[in-house]
């Protein structure tokens, strides 16, 4: 049975945080292993809980995510990152059912436009080991999609790491094709077309 379909959505309430409602309703679900996570729009409380979660993660997660390993997220990234402009970037996280600064997160999903092609927006996401295998990824990866059609965004790609499967077969299940491209960093260029 398709890991999705075993993902209950609890309940889901309109409550925006950082985006317009129509944009983004946040929901609780209940994963397989029984824990309960919010997912919701980052807030900048959430800074300091993803700096710590980041510690935990494995240098294969952090390759995967950045293609490169990286030690620590900077002060800068983390304040783009829980602070986006909402008119051209999106991120939603998967956290405990608790206020942000508290809630511990599991899983963050970015979406980002490009500064000269605004209809044109990068994925990056990144499910922590500790929750992975549940149905999370594609639901996040739903999010970002939906997000991007409520803007009338055009595209929406992402770079994998070749031996990234688990991320690739993602991709491909959700109707993203493979751009051929000549990168030497080992990545493949991802990428679904919208309407
Ligand atoms: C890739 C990633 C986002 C997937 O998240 P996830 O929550 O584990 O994924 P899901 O549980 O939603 O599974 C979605 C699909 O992934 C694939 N998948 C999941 N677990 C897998 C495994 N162990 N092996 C191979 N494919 C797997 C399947 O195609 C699955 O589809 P299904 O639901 O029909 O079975 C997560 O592993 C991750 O964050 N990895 C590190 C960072 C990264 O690679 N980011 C992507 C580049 S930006």
């Amino acid at each position: 049975m398709a890991i999705h379909v075993r993902l209950g959505v609890v309940n889901a309430a309109h409550r925006p945080i950082s985006t317009p409602p129509a944009l983004m309703r946040s929901e609780t679900v209940r994963l397989p292993d029984g824990r309960e996570l919010r997912i919701r729009p980052i807030a900048p409380a959430d800074a300091e809980p993803i700096a710590a979660a980041f510690e935990l993660l494995t240098e294969d997660e952090i390759r995967r995510r950045f293609l490169h390993p990286i030690k620590a997220l900077g002060p800068e990234y983390l304040q783009r990152l829980t602070q986006p402009d909402r008119h051209k970037d999106f991120v939603v996280v998967a956290a405990e059912p608790l206020p942000a600064g508290k809630a511990l997160v599991a899983a963050v999903a970015r979406l980002a436009c490009d500064r000269n092609a605004p209809k044109h927006a990068e994925f990056g996401i990144l499910v922590s080991h500790f929750v992975s295998g549940q149905g999370l990824g594609r639901l996040l990866m739903q999010r970002l999609l939906d997000w991007a059609s409520k803007r009338g965004l055009q595209e929406i790609y992402g770079d994998v790491l070749y031996e990234n499967s688990r991320m690739l077969n993602l991709a491909r299940e959700m109707g993203f094709e493979r751009v051929a491209t000549n990168d030497p960093s080992g990545s493949v260029r991802v990428r679904r077309l919208l309407r």
